[in-house]
């Protein structure tokens, strides 16, 4: 914001610029942060000292797989500690290319619900898959799936992963949907414990503590519902929920994609995006309409004095075959609700200091 009346300078998403021009009075910065212009700068008498207004800088600016990560807190624990075990299934996704590019700039809108039962959902909620989505077995339009096995992986700062992966192997080998020509890549990208692991994904989602979520599973490309698998293309979004008060959100939702995929598949991997979790999307609208009830049944004076049931899957067994950094849950079809519990004790210690 500016430093003459904190009116807001960038109003666009994407782009670069060397300077810029609060549309207000004028006051002009460098695009690393100085005030270098003034209008009736000498009307000022001395008073301004411009080497002194320069915008404020945020303490901790850091980033990580190309990902830009900025802390007003200068004693906060640094990014590297911060996203710590979080990494290694990060790098499932934002590590396994050599580069991703986003589709566009995010696509934005504001939703009537609390920003946390996006985090929620995307860190752990695999239970909501058959009935809110259901529609997708309803209509015919999924191929058949192989048996799931339930990966929760939770961390130290709560942030939160769950990933459902092929118990019985689908041939060809399903590689969510990736592309073939870009697999020697993903090799060299990752380790083989990681490579080997990413061939039996379905999907996997997560959210890095408190508002930012990822997910990445596959689906048809256009008119092609109900095809084997093998014919699915992977997509990924990533996704802030960005608070605007105690029930509204603004949803920002990029697509991402391999920069060195083929232009075919990138547009394909795009469209499946946008056909699912863009905007319109047909499960993002599902998601949103629950949280949106949620949201409104909530606001009644009874609902608000209710205790909610988070309890499924209190004590899910440590994953023997977990090839990173513990603790990860595993569950054979039963489901658990560890990773929502975690994400919601960590927002209580932030709000009181002390854990539940
Ligand atoms: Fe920016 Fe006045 S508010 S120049
Ligand atoms: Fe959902």
């Amino acid at each position: 914001v500016c430093r003459h009346r904190a009116r807001m300078l960038c109003s666009v998403d994407g782009g670069n610029a060397s300077h810029f021009m609060c549309p207000y009075h004028g006051w002009t910065y460098s695009n690393t942060g100085e005030l270098t212009g003034v209008p009736y700068f000498e009307s000022y008498q001395g008073r301004l000292v411009k080497d002194e207004w320069g915008l404020q800088e945020a303490p901790q600016v850091d980033s990580y797989r190309g990902l830009i990560f900025a802390c007003w807190d200068a004693a906060a624990p640094s990014l590297d500690d911060y996203l710590g075990s979080m990494k290694w299934t990060m790098d499932l996704i934002f590590g396994r290319a050599d580069a991703f590019e986003v589709t566009g700039p995010p696509q934005r809108w504001v939703v009537d619900c609390n920003w946390k039962l996006g985090s929620g959902n995307f860190g752990g909620d695999l239970h909501h898959v058959p009935v809110t989505h259901g529609f997708t077995t309803a209509l015919g339009l999924k191929a058949t799936r192989s048996r799931r096995q339930s990966y929760y992986v939770t961390t130290r700062y709560g942030h939160i992963v769950s990933v459902g992966c092929h118990l019985d192997m689908p041939h060809p080998k399903p590689y969510l949907g990736l592309p073939r020509d870009m697999m020697p890549e993903y090799q060299r990208n990752l380790s083989p414990e990681q490579f080997g692991f990413m061939e039996r994904i379905q999907t996997m989602a997560g959210t890095v503590f408190p508002n930012l979520s990822y997910l990445n599973s596959s689906s048809h490309s256009p008119g092609e519902w109900g095809a084997p698998p093998e014919k699915e293309v992977s997509f990924v979004t990533l996704r802030q929920w960005q608070p605007l008060g105690p029930d509204k959100m603004e949803m920002w939702s990029w697509g991402l994609v391999e920069k060195n995929a083929s232009e075919q598949w990138k547009r394909d991997s795009k469209t499946c995006y946008q056909r699912t979790f863009g905007a319109a999307g047909v499960f993002e609208q599902d998601d949103l309409e629950n949280w949106a009830e949620i949201t409104r049944g909530l606001r009644g004076a009874m609902a608000n004095r209710l205790w909610l049931h988070y309890g499924m899957g209190q004590t899910p067994s440590p994953a023997p075959d977990w090839p990173g950094p513990p603790p990860a849950y595993n569950t054979d079809r039963a489901m658990s609700e560890i990773n929502e519990r975690v994400f919601y004790q960590r927002w209580h210690e932030m709000l009181y200091g002390h854990p539940a």
